[in-house]
């Protein structure tokens, strides 16, 4: 679906489905560039990232495997719980390995820094985070994010993957929810 078919639902498209793809692509080339000879596993968090890693890793030149892991962090609100669970572990070992986790948001960055030092500890060769938004809040933590596709305004957003209660995952553009939709 497109904006037009939720255009009572989004109050302002934040990026067409045209910018999302061109970031994606310059993206992928400095992931192709930094990772240039390394035995690469990208790690998508289920389900917001499936979009990302769909066109990040097609838009990579470089052999990579791919593997996911489903957390939970949000119940079907629009606030962090702070508690992070995970829902399905990776089925890859992650030992002596260049991990590059996938995310499509990073809001509290609670989730992300959980996640990282969870996958540090199986003993990789690096963990790194590429992320396609970023929130004002995300900046304040200290955590290391490599590659960030934009920063975005405080708002609660949906489309290419990210939901509000399951809805609006399958919309092509990135768009903020309009207040009335979840109030
Ligand atoms: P954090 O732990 O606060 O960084 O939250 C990260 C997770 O919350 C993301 O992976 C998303 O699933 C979800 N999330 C955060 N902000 C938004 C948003 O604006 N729209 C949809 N989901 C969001
Ligand atoms: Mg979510």
């Amino acid at each position: 679906m497109d904006s037009q078919d939720v255009k009572d639902d989004l109050e302002e498209v934040l990026f067409t489905s045209e910018q999302i793809q061109a970031r994606t692509k310059e993206l992928a080339e400095a992931i192709d560039r930094d990772y240039a000879d390394k035995d690469v596993l990208i790690v998508g968090v289920l389900k917001g990232a499936v979009m990302v890693m769909a066109d990040l890793s097609r838009a990579l030149k470089s052999q990579i495997a791919m593997d996911w892991m489903a957390v939970s962090s949000y119940g079907s609100g629009t606030k962090s719980s702070g508690v992070v669970r995970i829902l399905k572990d990776l089925d890859a070992d992650l030992m002596n390995r260049h991990v590059l986790i996938v995310e499509d948001i990073i809001d509290s960055g609670l989730t992300l820094s959980w996640l990282k030092a969870n996958l540090e500890s199986r003993g990789p060769a690096s963990v790194e985070i590429c992320t396609l938004l970023r929130k004002p809040e995300a900046a304040k933590v200290s955590i290391d994010v490599k590659y960030v596709g934009f920063d975005i305004p405080n708002k609660f957003v949906v489309g290419y993957g990210l939901d509000f209660a399951e809805k609006y995952r399958n919309l092509d553009c990135i768009g903020i929810l309009a207040p009335h939709v979840y109030e």
